[in-house]
């Protein structure tokens, strides 16, 4: 049976462990979070590393191959996770590039937390491919402990994303997977003025083509 490892800090990664079970149903997905070291999207990249390297070293022990459903880790971390870890890793990272090419208004939104936003590989996605583009950054650092408490704040959300849309907003991105679980609120209040966009069905056709090398 194909075994796949899904990590993230949090609950996030169900979302996409979740995801990754409908379409995949014969598969065995095993989910592991950090609970206790949540959030990870205000920790430095050699602070995650050093939380993150055993939890993948253990999970690719039952593991054909792991996806990263976590963009703070993805994007600060990647390319060093896949020097010492065995198994072939699924990165997720902000869709800037799908952003780029939907928006007619030339704004975009990226909802992200603020180590993924600090990151090398976010400002490359940026200069590659939102080059002339305006990419508001929404303050959206308290979000991922607010979901993991099950206390999601409407109102908190609505303002950052009417202040987006204010701006001329017309897609947000949700580059944190935590964010998936409030997608709807933030399509609702974002009210037809922009889309919302999440990786995983791209997460999905990377995950396939990767299966079909093992
Ligand atoms: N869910 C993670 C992400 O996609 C990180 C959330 C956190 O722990 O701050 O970035």
């Amino acid at each position: 049976m194909l075994s796949i490892g899904v990590f993230d800090s949090g609950i996030g990664g169900k979302s996409v462990a979740k995801a990754i079970e409908l379409v995949l149903p014969d598969a065995q997905v095993t989910f592991v979070s950090d609970p206790g070291n949540l959030p990870y999207g205000s920790k430095t990249p050699d602070q995650l590393y050093r939380l993150v390297v055993p939890i993948l070293q253990e999970l690719a022990k039952t593991s054909q191959v792991i996806v990263v459903a976590c963009n703070t880790v993805s994007t600060t971390l990647i390319e060093r996770l896949r020097e010492v870890i065995d198994v072939p890793l699924v990165a997720i990272e902000p869709m800037v590039k799908p952003a780029a090419k939907q928006t007619k208004s030339g704004v975009i939104a990226v909802c992200a937390t603020p180590t993924t936003l600090a990151s090398d590989r976010y400002r490359y996605l940026k200069e590659t491919y939102a080059k002339g583009l305006k990419v508001i950054e929404p303050d959206c650092k308290d979000w991922t402990s607010m979901i993991e408490a099950n206390t999601v704040d409407r109102q908190n959300i609505k303002k950052r994303i009417d202040a987006a849309c204010d701006q001329g907003a017309d897609v947000i991105v949700l580059g944190c997977t935590h964010y998936h679980w409030i997608e709807d609120i933030i399509r609702e209040v974002a009210d037809n003025r922009a889309i919302v966009i999440q990786p995983e069905p791209a997460i999905i056709r990377q995950l396939k083509q990767v299966i079909s090398k093992l």
